[in-house]
């Protein structure tokens, strides 16, 4: 548990050391002599997904924070990238220029299509230092829930999904370093799809920036990008109703503001908060195998008070009055978040499991609390309420208030809210 809780709730001690005067855009360039790619029309329902999860939904060229992607990201950076294998070629989205682009030619993923999202983590890392290793797991989560509800809506239930990567081999067929970069997530999209058209092309585009010294001086990226063991594959959903998929997705907001983040709502009523934590206990139970291994602490105030309820044990509980100093749940960004304001806050904790291994335990964490974050953040935005994710948790009371128990750590927290105002001050 060691790594796990460097990596948790010592995540703050191992800063960024460097002062690194090398660019990376914001919106993915860096490969040498990249050229678009045309896909045949038989993969045009998988590029559609890829661009619809990966693609701007909102986009403007004078200020990197001004765009916006169906999924959110720590620091809108969005260090993930969407890379697609069919029939042995590899190409990446490039979503700059809403392009594909060749990047290798791999024999052995002949008749094979699969998606795997890999992360260039000097992305996150040069803000964060160690902890940003963890940024592109949680990001990976928010991708992992639209792709699964998309993937069921499109009846593609046989897809089968695998945290982190195969192995070593699989890097270098992408031309990624596992020494700077990280698979995060694979779908496999089935065999046998098509043969494909046109020549092969085993050359592969270079990327003009390398991070291997910078991320491998970090003690824990070094240990963590070295275990290669890859993980169990996973279903995109389980037996039951199938959920309808968020149509007001493209509505999601974390309610940017260059002052403060606040709500004109203050409360919310008893019968609406429980509606989403019980729409949330749908969602968990129908498309994570082990909803066991998370809890969910939903408090929320109403005109009579404050409550808590939880989703616990793959069940959500009863409300229960609770006495909670909201101001006290943010580690930093005191004066720029307006926590009393919020009508609800979430909180998410993961179970660590002695029997896993710390990697797969890490991998569990983060990229299930982000999954379930995201979909009590598309409950409230499909009711016109902004849904800001948010890693920046004080751990020590967060504990301490929602009553932590053994080997129970806090990963993930949202906040939920209306109406933010352009030019809100909060000031303490
Ligand atoms: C993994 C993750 C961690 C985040 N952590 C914080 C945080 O600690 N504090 C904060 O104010 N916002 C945080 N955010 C919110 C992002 O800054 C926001 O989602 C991003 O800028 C994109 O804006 P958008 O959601 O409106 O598209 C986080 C988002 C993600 C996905």
């Amino acid at each position: 548990m060691e790594l796990f809780d460097r990596l948790t709730r010592e995540r703050y001690d191992n800063p960024n050391r460097y002062s690194s005067v090398k660019f990376i855009d914001y919106m993915i360039t860096d490969l040498e002599e990249s050229a678009e790619e045309r896909l045949p029309a038989q993969l045009a329902d998988v590029c559609g997904l890829i661009r619809k999860i990966f693609g701007y939904s909102r986009y403007e060229p004078t200020n990197p924070y001004g765009f916006h992607k169906r999924v959110p990201a720590a620091r809108n950076v969005h260090a993930n990238e969407a890379f697609l294998i069919w029939d042995g070629r590899i190409s990446r989205y490039n979503c700059k220029g809403n392009v594909f682009e060749r990047v290798g030619f791999s024999e052995t993923e002949r008749g094979k299509c699969r998606l795997v999202i890999a992360a260039e983590l000097w992305r996150l890392m040069k803000y964060y230092g160690e902890f940003g290793l963890m940024l592109p797991l949680l990001d990976a989560g928010h991708i992992l829930a639209e792709l699964k509800t998309e993937l069921e809506a499109a009846g593609r239930t046989e897809t089968e999904i695998r945290y982190g990567a195969a192995g070593k081999s699989e890097y270098d067929m992408l031309g990624l370093s596992p020494k700077c970069h990280m698979i995060t997530l694979e779908a496999d999209l089935g065999s046998g799809y098509f043969p494909a058209e046109g020549t092969e092309d085993n050359r592969r585009y270079r990327r003009v920036m390398n991070y291997d010294e910078e991320v491998s001086s970090y003690e824990a990226a070094g240990w963590l990008l070295s275990q290669d063991k890859s993980f169990r594959r996973r279903k995109v959903a389980c037996e039951g109703t199938q959920m309808i998929p968020f149509t007001e997705t493209e509505r999601r907001e974390s309610a940017h503001n260059h002052i403060g983040v606040c709500s004109l709502e203050k409360t919310i009523t008893e019968t609406t908060a429980e509606r989403y934590l019980k729409q949330l206990e749908a969602y968990m139970n129908h498309y994570m195998e082990d909803a066991y291994r998370y809890r969910v602490h939903m408090l929320y105030t109403t005109k009579d008070g404050q409550r808590l309820q939880r989703i616990e044990g793959e069940k959500a509980g009863r409300a229960e009055p609770a006495d909670i100093d909201k101001g006290q749940l943010l580690y930093d960004t005191v004066r720029m978040i307006d926590m009393e304001s919020m009508p609800v806050v979430v909180y998410i904790s993961y179970l660590y499991d002695e029997q896993l291994t710390e990697k797969e335990n890490i991998y569990n964490a983060h990229i299930g609390a982000a999954e379930i974050c995201h979909w009590f953040l598309l409950g409230g935005c499909a009711d016109g309420y902004f849904g800001r994710p948010m890693r920046n948790l004080n751990d020590a009371y967060v504990e301490k208030a929602f009553g932590a128990r053994d080997r129970e750590r806090f990963v993930y927290s949202l906040i939920l809210g209306k109406a933010n105002t352009r030019n809100y001050v909060h000031r303490l």
